[in-house]
């Protein structure tokens, strides 16, 4: 179990704490993982009181909560230790330090503090700097958990982490990606690392090809104001996908740690061929969605979107053609894609392996046949599935692809913990395996600037899809041109 501490939430009013930390932090307490003394303490610009503040979060995790109804036992006790101060000036955070002092008296929290930024990003380094200004680090240890976006380019995530050092060390620093938080994302590496039979062809002289996709059927919701300054780029690509990258990619760390897994994902991350100016049209495709239908329901176009510009440019859909430069992954196109109004949410990674050396079938017999496919579905319908080839029961040889299939429902009967359970369990115990470290944000930048200063400039031009549909014919080109085709998740 978890040390003492207080958890003092900067942006406690937001929606993220509505609909994710709260949640999350009341799933904790169900499951008695928070520890035996543990204080909220949130903060924002604008006053409310302790009960107000109780009676919101309340509302939020009845709302939003994994598990229902919500145990009122459980939330009484939990509240308890709950409490508001308001932060509009320097006196207000004055107002926090006392109230974190007083905190570790009544509640026991030892001193011990995780600050947690729920804000909007241009928050950040005004609040950090408040943190240290005001001493409100305590006597126990201190850890600052960061959410995305971090940065919004190499030379401000820079800046920002210059900002963090000031009041922080770099292992007090949890930066988020909340995809390293899934269980199926987890379990990448428990597959590749704690199984023998994975490792030895997981390489070039086995793999084709890699395909990533991340799907979404959403649009852009009520966040324009966010997403138009971000994109899919910004928004899945720079984090949620190269991560997800970088675990497929990464060699085998020496232990489960937070310094060796990340000094594996980090190499990978130096290893991605750069997508120069001249690659740029070829490599990569933008796109943006049009009209269309979503499960039978017409869906209006991006830039008809609230708070959307109507000539907007912003990319609602990425495809990328990447090559990791090192000795396993040398020639194995990595392709990924992510995008928002595509037919179904669906997150996987499928592994397509190379074809058998030498055929002794008849081209007839092995017309069904394809390359074995190694797909791990990272949500929905979580599991791994292995496709090969199977003799049809019949008279005479024929072949067809057949699926062996593990499913996580099926096998385990629990519900996973979501994401933000697990991260905000791994910061309270000070386990930073699952959260990014500085190099490794600025890698993903550094990869990712020079390709969306490409498209600044107008290259490739901005394609469009039909909502509903897999994306802009441009993707389907992409791979084509190897030869390929993408999956149909
Ligand atoms: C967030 C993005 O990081 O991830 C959202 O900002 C996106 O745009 C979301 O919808 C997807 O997360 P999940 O957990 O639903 O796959």
């Amino acid at each position: 179990m978890p040390k003492p501490a207080t958890l003092v939430l900067f942006g406690g009013s937001g929606d993220l704490t509505r609909r994710k930390l709260l949640p999350a932090l009341y799933n904790l307490a169900l499951q008695r993982l928070l520890p035996a003394s543990f204080a909220v303490v949130g903060a924002a610009r604008s006053a409310q009181s302790d009960d107000a503040f109780r009676r919101e979060l309340h509302d939020a995790v009845a709302e939003f909560s994994r598990t229902k109804p919500i145990n009122e036992e459980v939330w009484g006790a939990f509240a308890r230790n709950v409490r508001f101060v308001a932060t509009p000036d320097d006196a207000g955070y004055d107002a926090l330090r006392a109230a974190l002092d007083r905190v570790d008296v009544e509640a026991g929290t030892n001193g011990n503090r995780l600050f947690y930024l729920a804000t909007p990003p241009q928050a950040y380094a005004p609040i950090v700097r408040a943190i240290g200004k005001h001493e409100l680090r305590g006597p126990g240890w201190s850890r600052v958990v960061v959410e995305k976006p971090f940065g919004r380019d190499l030379a401000t995530a820079m800046e920002l982490t210059g900002v963090v050092h000031e009041v922080f060390r770099e292992d007090e620093v949890f930066r988020i990606d909340h995809y390293l938080g899934k269980e199926t994302v987890q379990n990448i590496l428990v597959l590749r690392f704690a199984n023998g039979i994975f490792e030895p062809i997981w390489n070039r002289q086995y793999v084709d090809h890699v395909q990533i996709t991340v799907a979404e059927s959403l649009g852009v919701e009520e966040r324009a104001d966010y997403y138009e300054h971000a994109g899919a780029m910004r928004d899945i690509v720079q984090n949620h996908l190269l991560q997800l990258m970088a675990l497929v990619g990464m060699e085998p760390p020496a232990a489960f740690d937070d310094r060796a897994v990340r000094d594996e994902k980090v190499k990978v991350l130096r290893a991605l061929r750069p997508i120069s100016d001249r690659e740029v049209g070829a490599r990569t495709v933008r796109g943006q969605y049009g009209r269309g239908y979503i499960e039978g329901r017409a869906v209006p176009a991006y830039r008809e979107e609230k708070g959307v510009a109507a000539d907007s440019q912003t990319e609602s859909f990425v495809a990328l053609r990447c090559f990791i430069d090192n000795w396993r992954w040398e020639g194995v196109p990595f392709y990924i894609r992510t995008g928002k109004r595509l037919p179904k949410r669906a997150t996987e990674i499928a592994i397509r392996f190379r074809i058998a050396p030498h055929r002794i079938f008849t081209k007839d017999a092995s017309e069904g046949l394809e390359a074995n496919e190694l797909v791990l579905r990272i949500q929905p319908d979580e599991g791994i599935s292995l496709t090969f080839g199977a003799k049809v029961p019949v008279q005479g040889l024929r072949i067809r692809t057949v699926n062996m299939d593990f499913v996580y429902g099926a096998s385990f009967m629990v519900d996973a913990p979501d994401a933000y359970e697990t991260l905000i369990l791994d910061a309270l115990r000070g386990d930073a395996t699952l959260f990014t470290r500085r190099d490794e944000v600025e890698q993903q930048w550094q990869f990712v600037d020079p390709i969306l200063g490409a498209w600044s400039r107008g290259v490739p031009a901005l394609a469009t899809y039909n909502a509903g549909s897999w994306g802009p014919t441009e993707a389907d080109t992409l791979i084509e041109r190897d030869d390929r085709a993408w999956r149909r998740p």
